[in-house]
């Protein structure tokens, strides 16, 4: 069985020194319950800014293995660790920050930031956290509820978005819910997530650094730190499925639908390349829908029922793109015409999850440009 309890965000705080204030005793009865089943080696998933994530104590192999578990995950993708304070970095999973991340810490945290660490010979992760790598991601997340889980049960948490593997991130308990009822312990539902996509991940150890994972942080404003962070260099976007790579998530399926994702590059307003794939692929007898952002417009969309918008903002994008993916099963479409974006700020993040969940991408006349799974 898998417990659901709300909880507001409203009800924590963190005063200046970083300590975790309760305002009222139906909180700390949820957070006290969750902690209780993370220390006994229990799944909990909880809201954070990026989306929610699937909690297991990063200490213990035999509570990490029920994340893997539950989500199908594969072995080799390892987990973030999700921290309370710098100090628990130190003072519990035994590691150094290299100064490089100073800069980093200090403007991004708590917040949408991974970084990567050295893993010290006396590290106490479990080593399926790092999948058997000698270094390891970890992130202080902003979202009260997630810190103060942390804080609360003093652990070290290891967390993957809450989703079953290869299908969107939840933004939503509910979607949480749908994915992973029965098959973890507890859900903590603390509304909808503000960021909407995974944090940016980021190696300093290396020279020059390396994004990993673009997210919610944008590649401009670490590259705005300046000095050693002016540098940074993308990583490939794509690995084969025996290619080792520095993130090993990005060889898998992701972020995908059961809807086919047909991705429109640069198509302005929409019409011509949306007439000319329809024209094309002669989809009669299928439910087609459209995922509108920038520059599509009524007009454009007028043939079409099932129309949303995700917004006409980077950070407003972000934030609708998992839930419009996850809707579109619900509402039973079977194609899902997508607008791309640019890849500036935001964009970076949106376009890397988009062209993971697509099937096609099909260029300005609407002509097929990659075929992935269509
Ligand atoms: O926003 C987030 O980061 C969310 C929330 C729940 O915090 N978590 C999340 O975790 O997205 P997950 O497991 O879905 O993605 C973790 C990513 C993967 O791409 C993985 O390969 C990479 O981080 N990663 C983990 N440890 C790594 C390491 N030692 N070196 C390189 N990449 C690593
Ligand atoms: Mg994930």
């Amino acid at each position: 069985m898998t417990s659901l309890f709300k909880l507001s965000p409203k009800a924590i705080s963190f005063d200046s020194n970083g300590v975790l204030q309760i305002s009222d005793s139906t909180a700390e009865a949820v957070l006290k319950e969750a902690s209780l089943l993370l220390h006994s080696g229990k799944t909990v998933a909880f809201p954070t800014e990026t989306v929610y994530g699937l909690g297991a104590s990063a200490l213990s192999s035999a509570a990490v293995e029920q994340i893997y578990k539950a989500k199908n995950r594969p072995s080799d993708n390892p987990l973030i660790t999700h921290v309370s304070s710098v100090e628990m970095i130190e003072n519990v999973l035994h590691a150094k920050v290299p100064l490089v991340y100073l800069p980093l810490i200090q403007k991004f945290w708590p917040g949408p930031l991974t970084i990567i660490l050295p893993r010290e010979f006396d590290c106490p992760l479990s080593p399926l956290v790092t999948a058997n790598q000698d270094t390891f991601a970890v992130r202080l997340p902003a979202n009260p509820i997630a810190r103060a889980l942390i804080a609360y049960s003093n652990l070290p948490l290891a967390a993957p978005s809450a989703n079953a593997s290869t299908r969107p991130s939840p933004t939503l308990a509910d979607h949480v819910y749908y994915d992973l009822n029965e098959k973890i312990s507890m859900i903590i539902d603390g509304g909808a997530c503000s960021v909407g996509l995974e944090s940016t991940v980021v190696d300093g150890t290396v020279d020059p650094p390396m994004l990993l994972r673009p997210g919610g942080i944008s590649l401009e404003q670490i590259e705005n730190i300046g000095g050693f962070w002016s540098n940074i260099q993308l990583g490939k976007k794509t690995a084969g499925k025996y290619e080792k790579v520095r993130t090993p998530g990005m060889k898998y399926k992701h972020y995908s639908p059961t809807a086919k994702v047909i991705l429109f590059l640069n198509s302005g307003d929409g019409k011509i390349a949306i007439k000319n794939f329809l024209h094309n692929e002669l989809l009669i007898d299928k439910k087609v829908a459209l995922l509108t952002t920038k520059l599509w417009n009524e007009d454009t969309t007028a043939d079409c029922v099932y129309t949303t918008s995700l917004g006409r903002k980077g950070d407003e994008i972000s934030r609708n793109l998992f839930s419009a993916l996850r809707d579109a099963d619900l509402k039973g479409i079977d194609v899902l015409l997508v607008e791309a974006v640019g890849e500036e700020k935001e964009g970076l993040a949106i376009m890397n999850r988009l062209e993971k969940a697509a099937s096609r991408i099909v260029d300005c006349k609407g002509n097929r440009l990659v075929d992935l799974k269509f």
